[in-house]
């Protein structure tokens, strides 16, 4: 890949684009509906068996295809590239971005790819003693229970893709339970009812230096060691998926329960790696390799499809027009399913963390918006708590629904045709006009018509993506997660920021740390001294 490296705002077609943001600035999505019947058919795509309807964004299609034009300026072809064939994109730690290679998207490097294949071999051995029951404790009885001790994307991935996918505890010969936060309420509560006997713990940690995690594993140690005895074999009841293989084995895992990860897998993009074990626990081969096999078909379909007919490409590029040149600074995503609920969560370390950044390739700062907030919660749930900022709040925000077609229980459709029914809404929203007409059809008089109709007028005009999935499988939540993935990819290279590193992330931690340190002689500002104050006056009740 040649480096000559421009901003995204020093590309002519960012000029067209804030032409085009002129023009439709102001514009109403419902007239656009209006001017062009066949809008959804222009602008809605579908790929992998995901179809993602864009036709209530904002925009029209010459300022769409202005949008490809500035992805071919940035030469994102080359980024996609480079991405596949195992560059270092990740240039300030000077490492590869290559989880695709963990889904056979991409050949991973030769290097790395016998321990790789080793390690697959050894994870799938171990999810298929655990399925079996033949894999046992200290005291000879069946593990039953495995408890994933991991944080950020040691956790939220595998956790989500468990919730989504696990089915009912009950029908499992094992279960799997997770634990993140340092808060020792987290791990309790999992433990609770559980035997030690029975259990085991995967320490799943990248660099084996988290506090939460390796604090969660003490606790988890200390928890087996008073109900077993002190003289058991705890190492019977411990794995770890690491990337510092070293420092595991010195908190005393044994090295046959040890899966290695390589550094060229992110936090954030290793559900697909050994970090995927607990998955593989609860879902079986079939229900992992369908997983994967979703996210590889994305991956395909990104790198092959020409930028006006790829998923993620459209939808980074829509996301970059609603932060960059609509000002919009929020995303919420909004997954129709209960199994989806903590898709938003996982979404936001993906997108946040990743984009997150104000540094460019060239070590400049960037003139423009990068990452959007990413939040949100499940539907309908959040219909009757948060929505009513979508309709009547003076913000901006685009949405992402997660709508699943399949079933026939009248729940599930109804759940589908509310997701529909938002969007519509917030497209369209209620005229004074069509406030005032509802109020005189409940047979309200002129006097209450005039006071109530302005509370009922709603502006709608709000931007939404649908991607539609034709059933909550491990393919299809695969092939999401991949679209996902790509699309941060693809802002990512064309805002000229790293997405894979988290320089940011790092400062807190080290606070923590100093925090913690009673001997560190680390400046604390006046706010820290005052809290830790009260906090210590607090504990002395
Ligand atoms: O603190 C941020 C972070 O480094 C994430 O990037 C990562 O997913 C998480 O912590 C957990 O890190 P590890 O897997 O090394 O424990």
């Amino acid at each position: 890949m040649t480096d000559t490296f421009l901003p995204p705002d020093r590309l002519p077609a960012w000029q067209a684009l804030r032409t085009h943001r002129e023009r439709l600035a102001a514009a109403r999505v419902a007239d656009l509906f209006d001017a062009d019947p066949g809008r959804f058919d222009t602008l809605s795509l579908s790929a992998c068996g995901l179809l993602a309807d864009f036709s209530r964004q904002r925009i029209d299609r010459s300022a769409l295809d202005a949008l490809i034009e500035l992805a071919h300026q940035a030469r994102l072809p080359e980024g996609v590239d480079a991405l596949f064939r195992g560059e270092r994109l990740n240039h300030t730690e000077g490492r590869a971005a290559l989880h695709m290679a963990l889904r056979g998207g991409c050949p991973p490097p030769a290097a790395d790819a016998a321990q790789l294949q080793d390690t697959a071999t050894r994870m799938r051995t171990l999810a298929r003693e655990l399925r079996a029951g033949a894999l046992k404790g200290a005291s000879g009885r069946p593990i039953r229970r495995v408890v994933n001790l991991g944080i950020g994307g040691s956790d939220l991935g595998p956790r989500m893709v468990a919730e989504a996918l696990a089915g009912p505890a009950a029908k499992h010969p094992v279960t799997v339970h997770f634990a993140a936060n340092i808060d020792p309420q987290e791990l309790d509560e999992v433990l609770s009812g559980a035997d030690p006997a029975e259990t085991l713990f995967i320490v799943a940690s990248k660099s084996f230096t988290t506090a939460e995690t390796l604090a969660n594993a003490e606790a988890a140690r200390a928890w087996l060691r008073a109900a077993l005895g002190a003289d058991a074999d705890i190492g019977a009841h411990f794995a770890a998926v690491t990337n510092a293989v070293a420092a595991a084995v010195d908190f005393g895992i044994a090295e046959q329960r040890l899966l290695p990860m390589p550094d060229w897998v992110g936090g954030r993009y290793s559900v697909w790696s050994a970090i995927g074990l607990p998955l593989l626990i609860a879902l079986g081969e079939d229900g992992f390799d369908a997983l994967l096999a979703g996210a590889r078909a994305m991956d395909e379909h990104f790198r092959s499809a020409p930028l006006a007919a790829n998923l993620p490409v459209l939808m980074g590029l829509l996301g970059l027009w609603n932060t960059d040149f609509l000002d919009q600074e929020t995303l919420a995503v909004l997954p129709y399913a209960h199994g989806l609920r903590s898709f938003p969560a996982w979404l936001q370390q993906l997108e946040m963390e990743s984009n997150g950044k104000r540094t460019l390739r060239d070590g400049s700062s960037t003139a423009v918006m990068t990452s959007p907030v990413v939040w949100g919660g499940a539907g309908t749930v959040g219909q009757h708590a948060f929505h009513q900022l979508f309709y009547q709040g003076t913000r901006a925000i685009p949405v992402d629904f997660i709508v699943v077609a399949g079933g026939e229980d009248a729940r599930r459709q109804a759940l589908a045709n509310n997701a529909l029914a938002q969007a519509a809404a917030l497209t369209h929203g209620r005229s004074l006009d069509e406030a005032v007409a509802a109020l005189r059809e409940r047979g309200a008089d002129d006097a209450e018509i005039r006071r109530l109709a302005p509370h009922l007028a709603i502006p709608g005009n709000q931007a939404s993506t649908t991607v539609l999935l034709p059933r909550l499988d491990a393919y299809s939540l695969g092939a999401l997660m991949a679209l996902y993935e790509h699309k941060v990819f693809v802002q990512g290279w064309i805002w000229g920021i790293n997405s894979f590193d988290q320089y940011g992330v790092e400062l807190g931690k080290e606070m923590a740390r100093r925090l913690s340190d009673a001997t560190s002689s680390a400046r604390r500002d006046g706010a820290t001294i005052g809290l830790q104050r009260a906090i210590a006056a607090l504990r002395r009740g």
